[in-house]
């Protein structure tokens, strides 16, 4: 078995064009082509830690439809527990419609669904699972309330626990997110959330050292093709890029962090978790879809030797 891991987050179904360019408004226009995929920050984590070997517990909510099943079917075929996943009447599962240009740069709506019901109690219902954790992992698809709970958990059972602040939310409150032990912002969101500007590694590492100054142990920046960079209270080292030919980026982050993930809590160093979720993260943007282009331990292994 490999080391146990929690997500408490979303799950969505990714609707995703591939086109030359987003039509304007009153404009109808052709694409390329089309595709339905798994999806959701969440999920995506969990899937890639999971197809990685990690023993993933997936806390979340599908809703009341065909999406639903899918979703449920999807974490099974990748041996994520789905005892916590929960269904919500009456509501639609999440859905995100992607727009994916021919550099490879994708423009997404995410319609949270079932996900907006995911409440602190849904964390405590599964304490029994999560509690034998190494590792917990949450994003900002959910209710800022289970997360906020999620944290308090986590630090309560001594459990490590990762904050993806993403999607970036303007409202978050940095004084919840402060037992984080990991937060993994990319610079929009640590611009948003440190208040302070980032254009420049200069600013960057000092905007993720004001967050270290509130009490966040770990911050690690993702910069897409520019690489991300680790900040301590002791410590700044940047985590080179690893240079691919993009297809589709959606999902890299959640690529990057679900390996990171599972590395980590499989006992690597964090420089070494974070060097194996560059190379894992590039190889999934050369490939088309979000967990579809995920690889599985022996493809990531095999990739690895090329
Ligand atoms: O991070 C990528 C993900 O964001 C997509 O899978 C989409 O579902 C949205 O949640
Ligand atoms: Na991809």
């Amino acid at each position: 078995m490999g080391p146990r891991i929690g997500v408490i987050g979303s799950n969505m179904m990714d609707l995703v064009t591939y086109g030359a360019r987003m039509p304007r408004r009153g404009e109808t226009l052709a694409a390329d082509s089309f595709a339905i995929g798994h999806g959701g920050k969440g999920a995506n984590q969990a899937i890639a830690a999971a197809r990685l070997g990690s023993d993933v517990v997936m806390v979340t909510k599908v809703g009341d439809d065909s999406f639903a099943d899918q979703q449920i079917q999807n974490f099974r075929a990748n041996g994520v527990s789905t005892a916590h996943v929960g269904r919500v009447a009456g509501v639609s599962s999440g859905v995100a419609p992607i727009f994916v240009d021919h550099a490879g740069e994708n423009a997404i709506l995410i319609v949270k669904g079932a996900n907006d019901h995911l409440a602190p109690a849904d964390v405590d219902a599964a304490a029994e699972a999560l509690s034998t954790c190494r590792l917990i992992l949450l994003q900002m698809e959910v209710p800022a309330e289970t997360v906020y709970h999620a944290i308090a958990f986590g630090r309560a059972r001594g459990i490590e626990v990762l904050l993806n602040p993403a999607p970036a939310a303007a409202d978050l409150d940095v004084e919840k997110i402060r037992d984080a032990d990991f937060l993994v912002p990319n610079e929009t969101e640590l611009a948003i959330l440190s208040g302070m500007p980032v254009s420049g590694a200069a600013e960057v590492e000092a905007a993720a050292r004001s967050l270290i100054a509130k009490g966040i142990k770990t911050v690690i920046v993702t910069m897409g093709s520019r690489g991300a960079l680790l900040v301590t209270a002791e410590a700044v080292r940047p985590v080179a890029p690893v240079k691919v030919d993009p297809v589709d980026t959606t999902g890299a982050g959640d690529a990057f962090i679900g390996a990171f993930a599972h590395f980590y809590a499989g006992g690597d160093s964090v420089e070494a978790a974070l060097g194996q979720a560059a190379r894992y993260a590039a190889l999934s943007i050369t490939r088309r879809g979000t967990q579809a282009s995920y690889l599985t331990a022996e493809a990531f292994r095999a990739a690895a030797a090329d």
